[in-house]
């Protein structure tokens, strides 16, 4: 039998006012709570009332830090980790995409190991204890409400990186009502790295007929959104619903595989470029989808609504555009991508084929030529 299994270890409630229904279950964290938020969007979509709401209904006492920028940087975890310390919190709230709950995920670890420094962030091996994180998302790509990744953005490694620890959240709440704030920009880019998220856990070494089997119904619901990000249909309660879920379906399907080539490439751009995360995932979609295995690549592509690889490469150009960049930057930048992940012998054995540094260069500029 091939090796199987699952493990997802954080209690997923969703729903209409998820977070003020499921009130209760926060007690039991602590009387003191950490909101993580970013510098608008929290207020903006409702969740930030909501969660002082339920707070205030359990008598559980708050504070709050919103500075958390797209790509959160060790230094603003050092920053909420030392506001933290001095409120003395007992949990942490990261509420918002990726970078609230990844941010509030690194806040968590640091609260508890309060002696040490930034460099603990990235010590391989050490101990992993954190004090308790509830995830609250409000974007439909990371899946960190369902993943144990925290990436941070690091000067002193000059990229975004993954910390080296296993960060599952106690409870995550979710409820469509927050998507239906977010912009286009954001929908677009958001919903494309739940896709990405899908197609590099369903094509993945370590995939399992489990995760498979998750990567694929988060596929078959993603498919049916599609016609909301090009902006043919509304966006209404029951496609963001949905996204949501897809997020979540491919949050708990690289929970158990790990991301692949993509993602990997993706870092560099987003560091030296500011490209948005999903519009730099899904970059090399279509030199990743070209190198897997054709039938594999076939029916992913079929599950998620694409007749082709060329197909999906014009679709994503539509919904996320290429970055606007003049072309010299641009192909410096992929060479450093390139040279990065050629550098990442672990992230390289995502790929289930081999993957030598000219294929990597070939999947970092194919959407150029789509
Ligand atoms: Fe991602």
């Amino acid at each position: 039998m091939r090796k199987d299994g699952f493990y997802m270890p954080a209690r997923v409630l969703c729903g209409d006012d998820a977070v003020r229904k499921y009130a209760g279950e926060m007690k039991k964290f602590g009387s003191r709570a950490l909101i993580v938020t970013g510098k608008h969007s929290a207020d903006a979509c409702g969740v930030y009332a909501d969660i002082c709401a339920a707070l205030d209904e359990i008598g559980t006492q708050y504070c709050r830090f919103s500075d958390v920028e797209p790509n959160p940087s060790v230094q603003t975890i050092m920053k909420a980790r030392d506001y933290a310390l001095e409120q003395g919190v007992d949990f942490v709230i990261g509420a918002g995409g990726g970078s609230p709950m990844d941010a509030a995920k690194a806040i968590a670890l640091m609260i508890r190991h309060a002696d040490k420094d930034a460099d603990y962030l990235y010590t391989a091996g050490a101990d992993g204890s954190a004090v308790p994180v509830v995830c609250i998302p409000t974007t439909c790509g990371t899946g960190s409400e369902v993943t144990a990744v925290s990436v941070l953005s690091s000067d002193k490694l000059k990229t975004k990186k993954s910390i080296p620890f296993k960060l599952f959240p106690q409870l995550s709440l979710i409820d469509g009502k927050y998507l239906m704030h977010a912009g286009r920009k954001t929908l677009n880019n958001t919903g494309f790295d739940a896709l990405a998220h899908l197609y590099e856990s369903y094509i993945n070494s370590s995939a399992t007929p489990m995760s498979r089997m998750i990567a694929e119904d988060g596929m078959r619901v993603w498919k049916n959104n599609l016609p909301v990000l090009l902006g043919e249909k509304e966006l209404d309660a029951e496609s963001a619903e949905s996204l949501m879920k897809a997020a979540m379906l491919g949050g708990i399907a690289i929970a158990h595989t790990g991301t692949s080539l993509p993602h990997g490439l993706s870092y560099a751009l987003t560091y030296n470029l500011g490209v948005p995360h999903g519009q730099a995932v899904c970059f090399f979609m279509t030199g990743y989808l070209e190198a897997a295995d054709p039938e594999d690549c076939a029916r992913a592509l079929e599950l998620s609504g694409f007749e082709s690889v060329e197909q999906f490469g014009r679709i994503y150009k539509e919904c996320c555009q290429l970055p606007d960049v003049p072309g010299e930057v641009l192909r410096k930048t992929l060479d450093a991508c390139t040279a990065d992940l050629a550098a990442d012998p672990a992230k390289c054995k995502k790929a289930p084929f081999t993957v030598n540094e000219e294929l990597l260069r070939k999947i970092a500029y194919r959407s150029l030529t789509v």
